[in-house]
């Protein structure tokens, strides 16, 4: 799936989860299918996570499963080797490009500043993280300059900020963990979780 329609999917939540036990996987995977979202960025922050990714592709095929916090131009072929359909990074380097490119996986590069989104939009990507997120008016701002790009904003957002992001044209979903913070995940509150999920699909409309 090209990225563009991923991020159309991921609507109105990118979720992003940090898995310390593969147990919680699945849990995890179905509250918040449940909730409303269809496309989960598993956090390789973990030595748990590919083994997490690999699980929830086995149990929940109708799910859109990718890796995010990736680094290492290494990580695009065991990401794929574990069954991600997308990966995300924090930023954007022309290794990690052209290690996306190698081995096919659709990839969200992360940018911040004007000069890093130039540097990405020339080596021909349209879709963005743009990490730490910027406020809604910064983004507008953005939409002036570059009208054909589309934004994830990630980083920080809760809830609140939901509906003034998605409001904007170059905003197809927001990416955060808020829905599914670290905590909640270890403690297996799941019930807590789904709730997140369905009010943050509510708060989008
Ligand atoms: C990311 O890597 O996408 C961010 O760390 C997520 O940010 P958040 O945890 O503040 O939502």
């Amino acid at each position: 799936m090209r990225m563009k329609s991923l991020l159309r999917r991921a609507y109105p939540l990118l979720p992003l989860l940090q898995i310390d036990k593969p147990c919680l996987a699945i849990p995890l995977a179905t509250a918040l299918h449940e909730g409303g979202l269809n496309v989960l960025e598993v956090a390789l922050r973990t030595p748990q996570a590919l083994a997490a990714l690999t699980a929830i592709r086995k149990a929940l095929p109708q799910l859109c499963v990718g890796v995010g916090s990736l680094t290492l131009p290494a990580q695009f072929q065991q990401a794929m080797d574990a069954g991600a359909q997308f990966a995300v990074s924090p930023g954007f380097t022309r290794k990690l490009a052209d290690a996306a490119a190698d081995c096919g996986l659709p990839w969200l590069p992360g940018v911040m500043t004007p000069s890093e989104i130039l540097g990405a939009q020339q080596a021909g990507f349209s879709c963005l993280k743009l990490f730490p997120a910027l406020t809604g008016g910064a983004l507008q701002s953005l939409l002036a300059v570059f009208p054909d790009l589309q934004f994830c904003p990630t980083g920080g957002i809760k809830a609140t900020d939901l509906a003034d992001l998605l409001a904007l044209a170059n905003v197809p979903c927001v990416g955060g963990s808020w829905v599914c913070p670290p905590d909640l995940i270890r403690s297996g509150d799941f019930a807590q979780i789904r709730k997140r999920a369905l009010e943050a699909c509510a708060l989008a409309g």
